[in-house]
């Protein structure tokens, strides 16, 4: 049994990176919805972090816990939301600030507790709230504060009881992984007894536990990262019984079927199946040009094919993805609430509601470094671990605009040769994702003396950590000059090039 750390699920956009920096402490954490956190006590509970969370303590109806959790006798760290409710549970009152507070912002720590220990008295942190804690529960005191927000850290250290009305959990808060590492070890005194090693082997478990003594998968394998990987736990879980499907869908890059095939046929063991459908996928996409309405055919056609696929096996009632964290909170409003859908991520926002498949999704809490280091532990090969991500709609997503056969080829074209420039330089190294997108703007250009009116070309190089955010990358002069002139002296319907320099947000990392 490992020491566990219990993450209560307010609704926040940031639960699952509260899991991922306990994770990246080794010590296992599980996260539940509020409701449900009292039947998640036990004799391994560590500590509890209470998540952010979109409502308002003081309002009828805001999320509740049952009071048992404050009863636990663990350390109790509420973030946000969490402290707002750990407060006016205890008798303190939570009010709506007269200013509201988002982003950077400067915060002073004038009290020494063990939360703060080795923090400086002047940090920066990341605040998005509106209410804020006004009067704290009687044994509380104020740990910091910021120009706007009096109560900004509070505590009984006493009774092991933190609140911070700032986010730790995010990468803009700059001393938050020193202040989470404090709860964690000094406050919970975790000594840090799970790996990723553990985490490979629960999934595995989870795989055989769902599919049971019987059950196949059809899984559906773009030859990326994470769908390998999926890929490796059905392998490692129930062998045979795993069904894979690599579609051919007419919007893959240049060289991807062969690479996929002689990979998989190096590393695994699966039962591998290829479908050609370039076709079907361009048939449906032709005149479309609406990135939605793009995004849900594709998911749509997908899905078709492995129900296809399925009835060739007796019993493949389940349908296995290689969805990760990022793509199911962009692709679906979290929790009901407003948030916005960003994109349909085609594994997850094309399925339709009457799929009568059970999904098995093992990577779906995860981010997508997370998922590397396990491809790591399960022993794929660096070349399939470190590949660069690509998404499941192919370069359907890349081309603005109407997919036909001659535009595809076109961008299919340019992106081979953004790879291979970058690839041969040792330039595409530590970036995250670099290819071509053809933007479907036209302007005017000469060649030969003639005038030209065709397409421009965009370069997108990002660099990331988990796709959430991401900042775009300057190849050198050098690269970008031979890039320049292979596509426009090398590609009817291109005469211009472009390099995109939007960083994610304001703008995301594909351009559909
Ligand atoms: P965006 O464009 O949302 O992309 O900033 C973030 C990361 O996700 C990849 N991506 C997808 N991956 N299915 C996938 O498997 C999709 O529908 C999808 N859309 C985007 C994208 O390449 C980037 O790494």
């Amino acid at each position: 049994m490992h020491e566990r750390i219990l993450i209560v699920d307010f609704g926040s956009q940031y639960t699952q990176l509260i899991a991922r920096r306990v994770r990246e402490h080794e010590i296992f954490s599980e996260v539940v919805p509020a409701h449900k956190a009292h039947l998640s006590l036990g004799d391994d509970l560590r500590g509890i972090i209470l998540s952010g969370g979109p409502a308002s303590a003081y309002e009828k109806g805001a999320p509740d816990l049952d009071r048992t959790v404050l009863e636990a006798e663990v350390p109790i760290l509420g973030i946000c939301y969490g402290m707002q409710w750990m407060c006016e549970t205890m008798g303190g009152k939570v009010v709506p600030g007269e200013q509201r507070e988002f982003g950077f912002t400067e915060m002073k720590v004038p009290e020494v507790s063990p939360l703060f220990e080795g923090v400086a008295e002047d940090t920066v942190v990341w605040m998005s709230h509106g209410d804020r804690v006004e009067s704290l529960p009687e044994g509380f005191v104020r740990l910091a504060h910021t120009a706007d927000c009096p109560e900004a850290a509070v505590g009984d250290p006493s009774r092991n009881l933190y609140g911070l009305q700032f986010h730790p959990e995010v990468a803009h808060t700059h001393e938050g992984d020193r202040l989470l590492e404090n709860f964690l070890r000094k406050i919970c005194q975790c000594r840090g007894d799970w790996a990723p090693a553990d985490l490979a082997q629960e999934l595995i478990a989870r795989v055989k536990e769902q599919v049971g003594e019987t059950g196949e998968i059809v899984l559906g394998l773009s030859g990326g990262v994470d769908s390998s990987i999926v890929g490796a736990i059905c392998q490692a879980a129930i062998g045979s019984r795993c069904h894979a499907i690599f579609v051919d869908t007419g919007l893959l890059r240049a060289g991807e079927r062969d690479i996929v095939k002689s990979t998989f046929k190096d590393h695994f063991e699966l039962d591998l199946t290829v479908v050609d459908a370039a076709d079907r996928f361009l048939g449906k996409l032709a005149g479309q040009t609406d990135p939605e309405r793009k995004r849900k055919i594709i998911g749509h056609e997908f899905v078709d094919i492995f129900r296809e696929q399925a009835t060739r096996f007796e019993n493949a009632h389940f349908l296995g993805q290689g969805t990760l964290y990022p793509d199911v909170i962009e692709s679906v409003p979290a929790h009901g609430g407003a948030t916005e859908v960003i994109k349909s991520h085609h594994n997850v926002g094309g399925l339709p509601d009457d799929l009568d498949m059970e999904l098995v999704e093992p990577l779906r809490l995860l981010f997508k470094d997370e998922v590397r280091d396990l491809g790591r532990v399960l022993g794929l090969p660096e070349e399939m671990v470190a590949r660069q991500p690509f998404p499941g709609p192919g370069l359907a997503v890349r081309c603005v605009g109407d997919c036909t056969v001659d535009r595809i080829e076109r961008l299919r074209e340019a992106d081979r040769i953004v790879r291979e420039e970058l690839e041969t330089r040792g330039e595409h190294d530590g970036v995250w994702q670099y290819f071509a997108v053809l933007t479907g703007a036209r302007s005017v250009g000469v060649m030969g003396d003639k005038r030209t009116y065709e397409e421009a070309c965009a370069i997108r190089c990002v660099q990331s950590s988990d796709g959430m955010t991401a900042d775009w990358v300057y190849p050198s002069r050098e690269c970008l000059q031979a890039i320049s002139s292979r596509i426009i002296n090398g590609i009817r319907g291109i005469n211009r090039v472009v390099l995109d320099i939007t960083s994610k947000p304001p703008g995301t990392i594909e351009w559909e």
